[in-house]
C-alpha cells in the first residue's frame, strides 16, 4: 500500500482506504478501483493524496479484469476506447515519428520542407476522422503531458486545418499553407537547448529568455526556403498578440497576418489543453472560460469567436457532470457566454448556468 498524489492516480487504481467527503458521504470505497467519475469527485473536494493498493495484494483479491461500468461514463473514456480513435492515434503517431525525421533531417541539411508526404498524411487522417466522433474531441484525448515538440506541431497543424473551415475556407491550397503555418510555426525550437525544453518547472529569466527567441530562429531557418510567405510568418508572429502584447517585436494587430493570428489561437488552445490532461477527461468549457478570461484584446475577435463557438457547438446534447456534482444535457449554448451553456438536469429542471457563478462544469460524461 502507497499513498500517490491525486495527480498520479489512474482509473482502476485500487483503493486501500474509503474515501469520504468533507460533509461525510462515503465518495468511494475500500478494496474497490476507483473510477473516473470518482476522481473527479476527489479533485472536486481538494484531496490531494490517496491511499492505493500494490498490485500483489489486488491480484490476491480481485478479479482485474472485472468491467468497471464506471469508468465508461465519462466521454473521454468512450472515445479512447474507439475503434476510430484507435485508428486515429496511429495515424497521428506516424505523422509525429515523420515530422521529426523531415526536420531532423532539414535541419543537417539533408532534406526539404517540401516533402509532400507529410502534408498528404495529415489530409488523410483528416478525411478520414473529420466526422463520427469529431476531430476535436479525438485530439483533446490524444493529449500527453509530456507531448514532445513534434507532437505540438502536429496538433497545432492539425487543428488549424479544422479552424480554416469553421472560419469559411474552402480552397485546398490555402487550408495546405494553413496547415503548414502550423506544422512549422515552433521549427526554431530545433535550436533551443534541450534541457530549456523540458524543464519541467518554471524557467529563469535567462532560459525564458532563450526560449523566447524561437520565433526569429524560426524564421531565419525557414527564410532562405521556397515556402508560402505565410509558413515563415507564422512561425514569425504566432507569439505577438492583437494588443502588442506579444513578442518578438510587439507587434500589433494590424502587423500580424491573418494566418499567424490563426496559429496563434490554435497554439494556446493546446498549450491548454496539454496542460489539463493528467484530469480524468479534460473539459473543454473550462478551456473556453480561461480564454475568455484573458483579455480578448490579445487574439483576433472574429477568429477566436468562430473557433470557441464551433467547439462550444460541438457538445450540444452531451451529458455534464456539474461542479455540485449534479448532472444533465448541454441543450443550449449562449453566444454571449460560450462556457456557461443551458444545461437541462436529470431531475427535468433547466439550470441557465449564466446566472449560476457558483456552478460551473466539470466533466463532459
Ligand atoms: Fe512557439
Ligand atoms: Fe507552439
Amino acid at each position: 500500500m502507497k499513498q500517490i498524489k491525486v495527480d498520479e492516480i489512474k482509473p482502476g487504481m485500487v483503493l486501500a482506504e474509503r474515501i469520504i467527503s468533507p460533509k461525510g458521504q462515503i465518495l468511494a470505497d475500500v478494496d474497490t478501483p476507483i473510477t473516473a467519475q470518482q476522481l473527479l469527485h476527489v479533485y472536486y473536494y481538494g484531496i490531494d493524496k490517496l491511499w492505493i493498493q500494490d498490485k500483489d495484494e489486488v491480484l490476491e483479491k480481485l478479479d482485474l479484469d472485472a468491467p468497471d461500468e464506471f469508468i465508461g461514463e465519462t466521454q473521454s473514456w468512450r472515445i479512447s476506447n474507439s475503434q476510430e480513435y484507435k485508428e486515429f492515434k496511429k495515424a497521428y503517431d506516424n505523422c509525429a515519428v515523420k515530422l521529426e525525421t523531415l526536420i531532423e533531417n532539414f535541419m543537417n541539411r539533408q532534406g526539404s520542407l517540401n516533402d509532400d508526404e507529410i502534408l498528404e498524411d495529415i489530409r488523410t487522417v483528416f478525411e478520414r476522422h473529420a466526422t463520427g466522433l469529431g476531430i476535436m474531441a479525438m485530439m483533446l484525448n490524444i493529449q500527453e503531458l509530456d507531448a514532445s515538440t513534434y507532437e505540438h506541431m502536429i496538433n497545432v497543424a492539425i487543428i488549424c486545418r479544422v479552424c480554416g473551415g469553421w472560419l469559411g475556407i474552402k480552397d485546398e491550397k490555402e487550408l495546405d499553407v494553413l496547415t503548414m503555418c502550423g506544422l512549422y510555426h515552433d521549427i526554431g525550437k530545433s535550436l533551443v537547448p534541450n534541457a530549456i525544453l523540458t524543464k519541467p518547472n518554471r524557467l529563469t529569466k535567462e532560459e525564458f529568455a532563450r526560449m523566447a527567441e524561437h520565433p526569429l530562429f524560426g524564421y531565419h531557418i525557414l527564410s532562405d526556403h521556397d515556402i508560402d510567405r505565410r509558413i515563415k510568418l507564422a512561425a514569425l508572429q504566432h507569439h505577438e498578440r492583437c494588443d502588442g502584447s506579444g513578442y518578438p517585436y510587439g507587434l500589433t494587430k494590424d502587423f500580424i497576418n491573418k494566418y499567424s493570428k490563426i496559429v496563434a489561437i490554435v497554439d494556446v488552445y493546446d498549450a491548454m489543453t496539454a496542460d489539463r490532461c493528467y484530469r480524468a477527461g479534460i473539459c473543454p468549457f473550462e478551456v473556453i472560460a480561461q480564454f475568455q478570461r484573458e483579455a480578448k484584446t490579445k487574439y483576433d475577435t472574429e477568429t477566436l469567436m468562430v473557433f470557441l463557438s464551433n467547439i462550444a457547438e460541438s457538445y450540444i446534447s452531451t451529458g455534464v457532470l456539474l461542479s455540485d456534482n449534479s448532472r444533465g444535457v448541454i441543450k443550449m449554448i449562449h453566444r454571449d457566454a460560450l462556457a456557461s451553456p443551458l444545461v437541462l438536469l436529470d431531475t427535468g429542471e433547466f439550470i441557465d448556468l449564466r446566472e449560476r457563478n457558483d456552478i460551473f462544469i466539470r466533466a463532459c460524461i
